[in-house]
């Protein structure tokens, strides 16, 4: 069956003429290409799907650098892996050799060698992940299905490929209930068996912090994170992060808030991580002494890590003091230095009419209330650079909170300055 009316409904003609011209480079080369995986399965189930990975049957290093210069695309090699990455307008590529993984330990990443589309296929998760679309022009655009796995999309099931898939990799465990859960789809009764085995002899133990904490970063980009997370916790999965995230609780809804909260919130701050409200919500229930050394070892993004330990080395102690202020100012100093991702965790945790009123008070209003001269002006004006800079302008600040409406003039006339 050729796709390449799918491709054409769900895309524009131009990835079309791209995959198209990267068959012909292979061809050329005298290599087998074909698009696998998450693409595949998606544009089976009609959904578009931006992550293009490109399996060769040989090396991918010279591929994919004939691909980068006939493209005209930067092309990022990994020579270790015999992989590449290749960025072009909105896509990026990822172009791989077929291989054969053996696993000389559960949970290790494999060892590889080079070898054909079949073991390619025949190494992955699940028959709907398993598979391909030919690319070169004798085959263009025809589905490559050895394991079943069309009749299974259709089928809503996910199934394991052989016996040891999720000993080989117990990730897959994590992965078979997002997908589970992403396409509403119930795992085959033998990978169920499978999969609760997997669980009684505690494969995941094998997993590091590092690998179970990507599964969850991915669970918080789904459609519904709370749903998964709760799948994840009553399968005992979500334990191996940490002791604590035991057994079945009653849902925290306010998992299903986060991306609206961070949508309302980056209008006034566009810098807002929305990963880093999620793990700041996910890892709020357990002590701050717990969750720093799991946040350090758990390979986030710098960025999400930092803000994420702000907050929960934070959140607890503003809540605490936002219950007690009472005058605008009070609202203003306590919430001044916070970072977005904190006022985003205060709101999501805070069951107070009060102090909701005292956050909307701040992010609303207060936040953006600032002196209309600058420090520049002041220095204009024959202030010495220095920390009175500061002063001064805080106690302009200090001043409009109460008189929002204060032009420049007063504002100059209230620290002394005739105008400049
Ligand atoms: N894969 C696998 N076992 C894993 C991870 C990945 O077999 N533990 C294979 C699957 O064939 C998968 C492909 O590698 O389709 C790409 O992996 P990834 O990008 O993580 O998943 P997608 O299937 O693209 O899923 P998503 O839509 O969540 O990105």
């Amino acid at each position: 069956m050729a796709l390449d009316s799918k491709i054409q409904g769900l895309y524009s003609n131009r990835l079309l003429e791209l995959l198209t011209q990267i068959g012909q480079i292979a061809e050329e080369l005298g290599l087998k290409a074909y698009v696998v995986g998450g693409f595949v399965r998606d544009l089976l189930l009609g959904k578009a799907n931006f992550d293009i990975d490109i399996m060769v049957e040989g090396d991918a290093i010279p591929f994919a650098t004939k691909v980068g210069q006939e493209l005209n695309a930067e092309c990022k090699l990994i020579e270790r892996f015999h992989t590449a990455h290749i960025f072009l307008d909105n896509l990026t590529l990822d172009f791989s050799s077929a291989r054969k993984e053996y696993y000389p330990h559960p949970g290790d990443l494999p060892e590889v060698s080079f070898s054909n589309i079949r073991d390619d296929l025949y190494r992955r998760d699940f028959t709907i992940n398993a598979l391909a679309l030919s690319i070169n022009s004798n085959q263009k655009f025809e589905l490559i299905d050895l394991f079943n796995g069309e009749l299974d999309l259709k089928e809503g099931i996910i199934k394991v490929l052989h016996s040891k898939s999720f000993l080989d990799d117990p990730t897959r465990l994590y992965r078979a209930l997002r997908f589970a859960d992403r396409f509403k789809f119930v795992l085959d009764s033998n990978t169920e068996y499978l999969f609760d085995k997997a669980i009684k002899l505690s494969y995941p133990s094998s997993l590091s912090t590092k690998r179970i904490a990507a599964e969850i970063e991915k669970c918080f980009k789904e459609k519904y994170p709370l749903s998964l997370l709760n799948r994840y916790r009553a399968t005992g999965l979500l334990a191996y992060y940490h002791k604590s995230f035991k057994g079945v609780t009653r849902p925290d809804f306010s998992f299903s808030m986060v991306r609206s909260m961070t949508t309302r919130l980056r209008s006034k701050f566009p810098n807002i991580i929305e990963s880093a409200v999620y793990w700041s919500l996910f890892l709020s229930s357990i002590p701050f002494t717990e969750s720093q050394p799991l946040l350090n070892n758990s390979g986030l993004p710098h960025s999400v890590g930092l803000q994420t330990v702000n907050t929960l080395s934070s959140w607890q102690v503003i809540l605490t003091k936002l219950s007690l202020a009472n005058t605008r100012l009070e609202i203003y100093n306590i919430l001044k230095d916070t970072c977005p991702e904190t006022l985003a965790l205060l709101y999501l945790k805070n069951k107070n009419k009060e102090i909701e009123n005292k956050l909307n008070l701040y992010v609303n209003e207060l936040y953006s209330i600032k002196p209309s001269i600058t420090g520049k002006d002041l220095i204009e004006a024959g202030i010495e650079p220095g920390p009175q800079i500061r002063q001064i302008l805080d106690k302009i600040i200090e001043k409009k909170l109460e008189n929002p409406e204060l032009n420049r003039k007063e504002e100059l006339d209230l620290v002394g300055i005739s105008n400049i």
